[in-house]
């Protein structure tokens, strides 16, 4: 279904992004967090999502597993459905980031690849990709769905870091490292991202 639609005419409307921003006070971005399945992807999305409500941005998630509950409840997890469900995915923050709103991304997307033509999507700079850095045993000690357990019996084939693999970021914008006592809170880490937003103006 990808390229077949034909005889397509890009309508534009008055009420741009621009406007959305000023309304918003705030600019329209997407914050992918990629990490193994129990690097903490979904908490940080939480914690940064609440951190920035409390600032007044308005902010959304898109959860790989949640989305594969309704919009990717079609794709399984062999590389080209993977692909697909993190294409679909970066075109729907591309959406958000459009609305004014940011847009977080919380995935595996485990191929360097399929995150690198959701970051083409959107205008330089506003695809900001952050690297939960966690090493696999730490994932596997934490095992919060008991998915490890099964992927090491062979229950589940084809599990992030078991038997798929997983692309670590080589330039992302924020790697966060959860190694021995260097480990940071989850509120930390939103702050951490936080204040690189500040920084490039997404906050304003
Ligand atoms: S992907 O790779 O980006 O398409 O994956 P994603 O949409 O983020 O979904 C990952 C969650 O699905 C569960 N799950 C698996 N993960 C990895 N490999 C396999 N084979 C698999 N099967 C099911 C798992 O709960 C992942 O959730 P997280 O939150 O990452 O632990």
């Amino acid at each position: 279904t990808i390229g077949k639609s034909t005889n397509i005419v890009w309508h534009k409307c008055t009420v741009d992004k621009l406007d959305r921003q000023e309304l918003l006070q705030q600019k329209g971005c997407v914050i992918w967090i990629t990490g193994l399945s129990g690097s903490g992807k979904s908490t940080l999305a939480c914690a940064l999502s609440r951190a920035l409500h409390l600032r007044g941005k308005l902010a959304y998630i898109l959860d790989g597993d949640n989305i594969r509950h309704g919009l990717n409840s079609d794709l399984s997890f062999k590389a080209e459905d993977r692909a697909e469900n993190i294409r679909r995915i970066g075109e729907v923050a591309k959406l958000f980031a459009d609305a004014g709103i940011i847009c977080i991304a919380s995935l595996i997307s485990p191929y360097r690849k399929d995150r690198e033509a959701c970051r083409s999507l959107l205008p330089e700079g506003d695809f900001i990709e952050v690297f939960l850095d966690v090493p696999l045993q730490v994932c596997e000690s934490r095992d919060p769905k008991g998915l490890y357990k099964l992927a090491r019996a062979g229950k589940i084939k084809g599990f992030t870091g078991i038997d798929d693999p997983y692309e670590s970021p080589i330039n992302c914008e924020i790697a966060l490292q959860q190694k021995g006592k260097d480990c940071l809170s989850p509120s930390d880490m939103a702050e951490t991202v936080i204040s690189y937003l500040e920084e490039k103006g997404y906050l304003q």
